[in-house]
């Protein structure tokens, strides 16, 4: 498939099939993924794939966690949102709106407790940053988990990035023994997306181009 196909096709994907992936297609999605430019090339990304029972202990962690602490899936701003993106966000929300109605879920709790689920993805993946690096390095990351989601795309397979978890670190490195000086950066559900689920019908939409740019000619 050509990139730019790839590109336009891409998008999340928040129902699964439970149809294990072979650990050699997940591997060479990693050895694409890390192909990734990253600042000195220090190539800062450390992944933690989780299948069959285990991916399913820490998505039952995560919903207990979640049910217990209530911390839902938001933008993480640490001062009030300009309009502009609160805005994009709640038009994002109203446009999925009908799926969920469709489907006959509530929303929010789809959205949050799907996310700790991997919204059923038979494969999470974890993306983990030392805590020697600055803020800076999360670009890296980024471009890993942009390189995955694509080359995932490429094959077949559905993704969804779920920042959610984040909220509920402790218990992520509490579960699998992660050490205390590593960060986990964000989670990506891994699967063959199920086209049965309305949700997967949902494209999210973008602004125009002008709304982002500042030509200085
Ligand atoms: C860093 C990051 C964190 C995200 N966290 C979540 C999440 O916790 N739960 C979820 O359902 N989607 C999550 N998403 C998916 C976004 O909602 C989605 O990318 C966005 O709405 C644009 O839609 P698209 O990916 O279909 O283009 C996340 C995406 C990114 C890039």
């Amino acid at each position: 498939m050509d990139l730019l196909k790839v590109i336009k096709e891409r998008k999340t994907i928040r129902a699964f099939r439970s149809d294990p992936i072979p650990k050699e297609r997940i591997e060479e999605i990693l050895r694409l993924a890390i192909h990734a430019p990253s600042a000195i090339n220090l190539q800062p990304w450390e992944f933690i794939v989780l299948t069959g029972e285990e991916k399913e202990r820490l998505s039952r962690r995560l919903i207990k966690a979640y049910r217990e602490k209530q911390i839902a899936c938001s933008p993480g701003n640490v001062k009030p949102l300009p309009k502009t993106y609160s805005k994009r966000g709640a038009k994002t929300l109203e446009a999925m709106l009908p799926f969920f109605k469709e489907m006959g879920a509530d929303p929010d709790q789809f959205i949050n407790e799907g996310s700790c689920n991997f919204y059923g993805a038979p494969v999470a993946v974890l993306i983990c940053l030392d805590d020697s690096f600055p803020k800076p390095r999360m670009v890296d990351i980024g471009l890993a988990l942009g390189y995955f989601v694509l080359t995932a795309h490429e094959f077949g397979l559905g993704t969804c990035p779920i920042g959610l978890i984040i909220a509920y670190e402790d218990e992520i490195k509490d579960l699998l023994n992660i050490p205390e000086n590593k960060n986990v950066v964000i989670g990506v559900a891994l699967g063959y997306p199920n086209s049965d689920i309305p949700i997967n019908r949902f494209k999210s939409p973008r602004d125009d181009l002008e709304k982002f740019v500042r030509w200085i000619e």
